[in-house]
């Protein structure tokens, strides 16, 4: 039976690939550039599908696959009934407001928030009693503030050149965020051993302590 594992396409699934071959999986057309999305080790029965993030939960959920690696932002913007197993010490990043330099908003005022992450946005606003209109967006979302569809910005930061190359600074960090490995239910206990086998060759990328991020 093999282990099926959905990955977060992009940064986080280039490292994830990095550890499992580092931890002696083989997949053989694998490589960072190609277009390739199914890549199987037949010897140690695992078999690696890149899905966009957000479709993540949705393959394990669906037992489309056991497990995954995604961002807990993904996590926080729908419920999803699966098991979120371990947070992993890689796709570190921060979600932030942004916009421009000199024209942090009236939050005295109604605020226009571009966002890929409206439920997100949502929460934080009207927790700190701030009315809001979201723009729900599904990418580059740099761009609202300059074309004038926001005031500012939610989303994640990592090394912060995407705004910084398009003229925009972080207002304020609101969440960390990390990567987590989460698994189907059912899957969980009819391939416990195999679940446990690859969290064994993972550990140098599980973060071990505080658990509450
Ligand atoms: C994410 C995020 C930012 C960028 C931040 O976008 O939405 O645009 O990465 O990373 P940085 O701080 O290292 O520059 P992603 O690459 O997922 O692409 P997208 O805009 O198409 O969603």
């Amino acid at each position: 039976m093999y282990l099926n594992i959905a990955l977060a396409k992009g940064r986080l699934a280039k490292i994830a690939m990095k550890n499992l071959i580092n931890c002696g999986f083989n997949f053989n057309d694998y490589s960072d550039e190609s277009r390739k999305l199914i890549f199987t080790d037949e010897v140690k029965r695992v078999k690696i599908t890149l899905v966009k993030s957000p479709d993540v939960p949705v393959y394990v959920e669906k037992g489309a696959v056991d497990i995954g690696i995604v961002g807990k932002d993904i996590l926080l913007e729908e419920n999803y009934n699966i098991y979120e197993l371990l947070k992993l010490n890689i796709g570190k990043c921060k979600m932030c407001i942004a916009g421009f330099k000199d024209k942090i908003p009236d939050y005295s005022k109604k605020v226009v928030v571009g966002t890929k992450y409206p439920v997100i946005t949502k929460n934080y606003f009207n927790n700190i009693g701030v009315l809001t209109d979201i723009v729900k967006l599904n990418g580059s979302v740099e761009l609202a503030p300059i074309v004038g569809l926001s005031d500012i910005i939610v989303d994640i930061v990592e090394s912060g050149s995407t705004l910084k190359e398009n003229g925009l600074v972080v207002h304020e960090s609101i969440l960390d965020i990390s990567a987590r490995i989460i698994a189907n239910t059912v899957s969980l206990k009819t391939k416990f051993d195999q679940i446990q086998e690859i969290i064994n060759s993972l550990e140098p990328i599980i973060e071990r302590g505080r658990t509450n991020e």
